[in-house]
């Protein structure tokens, strides 16, 4: 036996003598590529974020990527979704990076880290921690003292989480790149970069391969490059792409061409048209970018859900929220199932290196357990002792959510009437007060709906003494351009016909703690009450059982609800609103269901819910329903579509 491992010992050591046997990842800038263990290297990799999928199924969508053929994959990381107070760390369960890099390594793919701070990826603030704003006038992605001072601190938990996985130091890390895109922001602070620069250098060493990412032209790469750090570029599927290549050149004239974000699809926003990029196009695409030599990024290639409240919003003109899916027309659909996409771009590399025998696995069952029928539990404002258990605050005039340390959900807006409104009388708010719905009730009576941007007042009557009630909904923070700084709740005074209303108490709600503990399903009675007549029922909570005999992935559809956020078995599903689409179905991943015991499903119902409450829990999705809007933006997938910011 001694003998045996000896002369394995001798064997694998006469192959990796140890000069060349040491891993490296550089850069050669005469041979224009990547250098990895001396050999001219260039990846094929696709974004994935661990974020928005169930940790039990990471290893299946990795395991379908690796199957695919790609070398590597490429992922964000979300500050906001790690350190969600100052000093507060969540690298637990769903959150534990660790877990997922250690399934990319035991896979074989390797990793381009894309740790921020800042990271776009259309979630909340694009990474950033909502709770900067409590630091009313801070400049965001900038040289401010405030910003630096918190951005240093989580580099210093990050960042050497990394260190000893970097390729150089025997891990499958090869490339970091320094924030995102910064090229499109309009501070173009050079000092802000040398700082992430100088920080990025001290935890992860001189070697490491640092990059930047911009859109590709002149006009993105000005501010986003920076001297030693490696100038790439994103675009989708173009007809010429030596000439898409042309505006990194001119920053980075040697040294392997890299497009970090090869568009696959494209997100969607509520409202607007389900985006697609047909699979022939962009596998046309991608084989013209590797016969360039090029190293590519498929951004996505698993989107996944924005699940509970982390979906993002972009601000072109007005405010425009994600949806809740984040499919984003992938190769790998949201539910991880391999598309005829995925077929054609496996094809395609096949052309250019050698992809693992044997079938991609196949979709994973999908299951109809058809239809819940629900019970209203109460109108929310009935329920504040449950869902809002701190005292409210009491100011003169609103407070904003970040000013109350509510950063995501819902508030509570109360205003006690001073005098009868026996004719109805507009309640209004300044242009965009309300970020982002505002939903309105008098004497417990609904009335309707302030929105960003469109509604400005809804007509209201009531008496002397009855509570004027707006529960406002953040619909995630803008997460690209200029108004990163999006403070939520009522940012402007209310007036109810001339006069300014004061005298405010409010309600910041935690629904996720009761909701995750079991309520309202462990009430014994629950109250029962009929829809109410008028503009709708208003915001309530509804609950339902439903009881299956086999787990698996599932699509909830809330057929004739109009708007509201849903949780099953305490985990938070999202926002559903399929009146206003084109998402019409929720993922809902078999990890949360239980065949053992009763499954529990809460809604909370902000519009108006259907004289008959039931959904039906059916097997394939649904995201291109009707939308009420027409599409805004052109159907051009590129970084060109999101310009705006800079003209
Ligand atoms: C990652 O893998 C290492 C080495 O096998 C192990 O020591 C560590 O506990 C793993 N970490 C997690 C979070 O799974
Ligand atoms: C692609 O663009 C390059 C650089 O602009 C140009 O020289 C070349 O002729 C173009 N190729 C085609 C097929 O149009
Ligand atoms: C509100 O009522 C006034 C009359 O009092 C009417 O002119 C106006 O159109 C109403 N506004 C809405 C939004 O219904
Ligand atoms: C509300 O109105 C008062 C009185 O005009 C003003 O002092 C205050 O700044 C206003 N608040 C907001 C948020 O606009
Ligand atoms: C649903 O709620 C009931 C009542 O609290 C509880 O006994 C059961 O465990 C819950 N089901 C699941 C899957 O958590
Ligand atoms: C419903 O809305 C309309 C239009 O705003 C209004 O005229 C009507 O009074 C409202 N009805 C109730 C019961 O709120
Ligand atoms: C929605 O997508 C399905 C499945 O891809 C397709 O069959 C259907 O025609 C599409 N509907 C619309 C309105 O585009």
């Amino acid at each position: 036996m001694a003998a045996g491992a000896l002369w394995l010992v001798l064997v694998v050591g006469s192959l990796c003598p140890l000069v060349s046997g040491d891993p490296s990842f550089t850069i050669d800038y005469n041979k224009n590529c990547f250098l990895k263990d001396g050999q001219c290297f260039r990846y094929i990799s696709g974004s994935i974020h661990y974020f928005r999928i169930p940790s039990s199924y990471w290893k299946d969508r990795l395991l379908k990527m690796y199957m695919t053929g790609l070398n590597a994959v490429q992922i964000y990381v979300p500050w906001n979704f790690h350190e969600p107070q100052p000093g507060v760390y969540n690298f637990r369960g769903d959150h534990d990076l660790e877990h997922f890099l250690n399934l990319t390594m035991e896979l074989g793919l390797l990793v381009i880290m894309r740790p921020g701070p800042y990271i776009c990826a259309e979630w909340d603030m694009g990474g950033l921690p909502a709770w900067l704003l409590n630091k009313k006038d801070i400049s965001l992605r900038a040289s401010d003292p405030d910003y630096l001072k918190a951005v240093d601190s989580w580099l210093s938990v990050l960042l050497p989480k990394l260190r000893p996985r970097l390729y150089n130091n025997g891990g499958n890390i090869i490339s970091v790149q320094v924030e995102n895109e910064y090229g499109s922001f309009q501070a173009c602070d050079y000092g802000y970069m040398r700082h992430l620069h100088t920080m990025f250098r001290l935890y992860l060493g001189d070697d490491v391969v640092l990059f930047t990412t911009d859109g590709n032209a002149d006009y993105f790469l000005k501010c986003g490059t920076l001297q030693d750090l490696y100038a790439t570029v994103d675009f989708g599927p173009v007809a010429n792409v030596t000439k898409a290549f042309e505006a990194m050149r001119r920053y980075q004239p040697r040294g392997p061409l890299v497009n970090s974000e090869y568009y696959m699809g494209w997100l969607d926003y509520w409202g607007d048209k389900h985006a697609v990029s047909p699979a022939d196009r962009v596998s046309e695409g991608l084989q013209a970018i590797l016969e360039s030599g090029a190293s590519v990024n498929m951004y996505m290639f698993e989107g996944g859900t924005n699940f509970g409240y982390w979906n993002g919003a972009d601000f072109p003109h007005v405010y425009k929220p994600i949806t809740t899916s984040y499919d984003y027309d992938a190769p790998l659909t949201e539910a991880g199932d391999p598309t005829d996409k995925l077929l054609a771009i496996r094809s395609v590399i096949s052309k250019f290196q050698p992809v693992p025998q044997g079938p991609i696995p196949p979709p994973t069952p999908k299951f109809f357990y058809g239809l819940v029928t629900f019970k209203k539990v109460g109108d929310l404002a009935d329920l504040l002792d449950m869902l809002s258990p701190t005292d409210p605050f009491v100011t003169q005039y609103p407070i904003t959510f970040e000013d109350a340390k509510q950063y995501f959900g819902f508030m509570l807006y109360r205003n006690r009437l001073t005098g009868d409104v026996p004719e109805p009388t507009p309640l209004s708010a300044v242009v965009s007060g309300v970020h982002d719905r505002g939903y309105v009730s008098v004497g417990g009576q609904f009335y309707g709906v302030l929105e960003r941007d469109s509604l400005k007042d809804v007509n209201v009557t009531g008496k002397e003494g009855q509570w004027l009630d707006v529960l406002v909904e953040n619909m995630g923070r803008i997460n690209y351009g200029s108004n990163l700084k999006d403070f939520k709740g009522l940012i402007g005074n209310l007036t109810l016909g001339t006069d300014i209303l004061e005298n405010w108490v409010m309600y910041p709600l935690n629904l996720d703690g009761p909701i995750s503990q079991g309520w309202p399903h462990i009430m014994d009675d629950q109250i029962l009450r009929v829809p109410k007549a008028g503009n709708g029922t208003g915001p309530a909570i509804y609950s339902g059982t439903f009881k299956i005999n086999d787990i698996g992935d599932t699509y909830l559809k809330m057929h004739k609800w109009t708007k509201g956020q849903v949780w099953i078995n305490g985990f938070n599903l999202g926002r559903y609103w399929p009146v206003r689409g084109p998402q019409v179905t929720l993922y809902v991943p078999g990890t949360i269901l239980s065949c053992s015991q009763v499954n529990n499903i809460t809604v909370l119902e902000l519009e108006n819910a259907p004289d008959d409450p039931l959904a039906m829990l059916v097997d394939r999705p649904i995201l291109n329903g009707t939308s009420t809007r027409k599409m805004s933006g052109s159907l051009l997938r590129s970084h060109e579509q999101r310009r705006w910011t800079l003209i």
